[in-house]
């Protein structure tokens, strides 16, 4: 069936409409015409499978990878990164928009690196195949390179069928030393870790949660700051633009602020903070990311510093006395409501609300937005040829 593409949805995929019901076209560019063969026959909606592109929009530019097509892994590698950027704000500017929320974005961080950025990449492994599923389908897609896995991901993978796996599934991180943390879940017996060792600087091998070879974790450094991350602790994974925000964190702390960082992960943000605030306490779930905060506490230096393991929800009421500025970095879930009511009772100051997801943080502003208003909300490309995006908000009391 023949559809011109004639702009793009908020989760990247090209709209058009059957006899003025709409379909969404993964990997399809508004301009477009195409060949889609109807995969989802919704109420409201259709989802399609892009077949063929009969005539190409003028947005379109060459694709470098040559399993973009077919691979889930990203979506934009087909338009320039100018043409990106512009989606981003005009996507964040609609959601605004349509929540009533009286701001508009101009301002976006570019990451450094468009390319080759991630310091960490997670692959399926089927019947010895690795890679990443095809689009909204669990149709493996085998890659040997991914464009936005930092250039020593790309040369471990292109040997990590050495280890024989059969079905699982591996995460690569890779820090500022070049040096390699393999996370991976199978039932599988692994075959010539020698031989990988004696290739790569691999610091640690976890299977199935249980530390095989070397450390379970390695120490990254960004500007002057170490960090010990986990195998399964959370790190920002665009470093480029994971400094930039230790940038705007700076900007927005002073020696005579308490802050609370709620969502702290191994505290990354905290101790950022500490180094200019009065106080700073962080707040996390998983046991093992703060006991790699309290660890990099120490490795920092930093006194003025303290961290609890607990659900935000849970132990917020119990903690929340006496904060200037409160650091929200939630999961893509965002805040629970709950928490945000408690912010707005107790009448803090500022909130610097950081966020991968616009959905969640939209929903959230929206909850708050009789309380706060948005000083300054800027989009940073942490994920560049993608949709997805990072937005760093700074929230005042009204
Ligand atoms: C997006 S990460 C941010 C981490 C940190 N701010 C950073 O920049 O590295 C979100 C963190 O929230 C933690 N988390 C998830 N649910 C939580 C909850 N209910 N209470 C506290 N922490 C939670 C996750 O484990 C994760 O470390």
């Amino acid at each position: 069936m023949e559809i011109e593409v004639i702009k793009f949805d908020n989760l990247g995929r090209g709209i058009g409409y059957i006899n003025n019901k709409i379909i969404f076209i993964s990997k399809t560019v508004p301009g477009d015409i195409v060949d889609v063969q109807i995969t989802k026959d919704k109420k409201n909606y259709y989802e399609g499978k892009l077949n063929k592109i009969i005539k190409p929009s003028s947005l379109r530019k060459n694709i470098i990878c040559p399993y973009f097509n077919e691979c889930g892994g990203c979506d934009f590698l087909s338009i320039s990164i100018s043409e990106i950027l512009d989606y981003k704000i005009n996507m964040i500017n609609e959601l605004l928009t349509k929540n009533k929320i009286d701001y508009q974005v101009k301002k976006i961080i570019k990451s450094k690196e468009n390319y080759n950025y991630r310091n960490k990449i997670t692959l399926k492994i089927e019947d010895g195949i690795v890679g990443f599923y095809q689009n909204d389908t669990h149709h493996l897609i085998e890659i040997n390179y991914c464009y936005l896995a930092n250039k020593e991901i790309n040369n471990i993978l292109k040997d990590i069928k050495v280890l024989n796996i059969k079905n699982g599934t591996i995460t690569i991180r890779c820090n500022y030393k070049n040096e390699i943390l393999l996370d991976i879940k199978t039932e599988d017996k692994l075959d010539n870790i020698d031989v990988l060792v004696s290739k790569y600087k691999i610091i640690g091998i976890v299977v199935n949660d249980k530390c095989i070879y070397g450390d379970n974790y390695f120490i990254e450094k960004l500007d002057n700051f170490l960090f010990k991350v986990s195998y399964n602790a959370f790190f920002q994974v665009n470093p480029f633009i994971c400094k930039e925000i230790f940038k705007l964190i700076k900007k927005n702390t002073n020696n005579s602020l308490n802050v609370l960082d709620l969502y702290c992960g191994v505290g990354t943000l905290s101790i950022v903070a500490s180094t200019n605030a009065k106080k700073v306490v962080g707040v996390e779930l998983i046991i093992n990311a703060i006991k790699d905060a309290n660890f990099n506490k120490n490795l920092n230096k930093q006194n003025n510093l303290e961290f609890i393991c607990a659900d935000t929800k849970d132990i917020l009421n119990k903690i929340i006395n006496d904060y200037d500025t409160i650091i929200l970095d939630p999961p893509r879930s965002g805040v629970p409501s709950k928490v945000l009511n408690k912010i707005i009772d107790e009448n803090i100051n500022k909130i610097i609300y950081i966020s991968c997801n616009p959905h969640t943080l939209v929903r959230d502003l929206n909850l708050i937005k009789d309380s706060y208003k948005i000083d300054e909300f800027i989009i940073l490309d942490m994920f560049p040829n993608t949709h997805h995006l990072e937005s760093f908000v700074i929230l005042e009391r009204k």
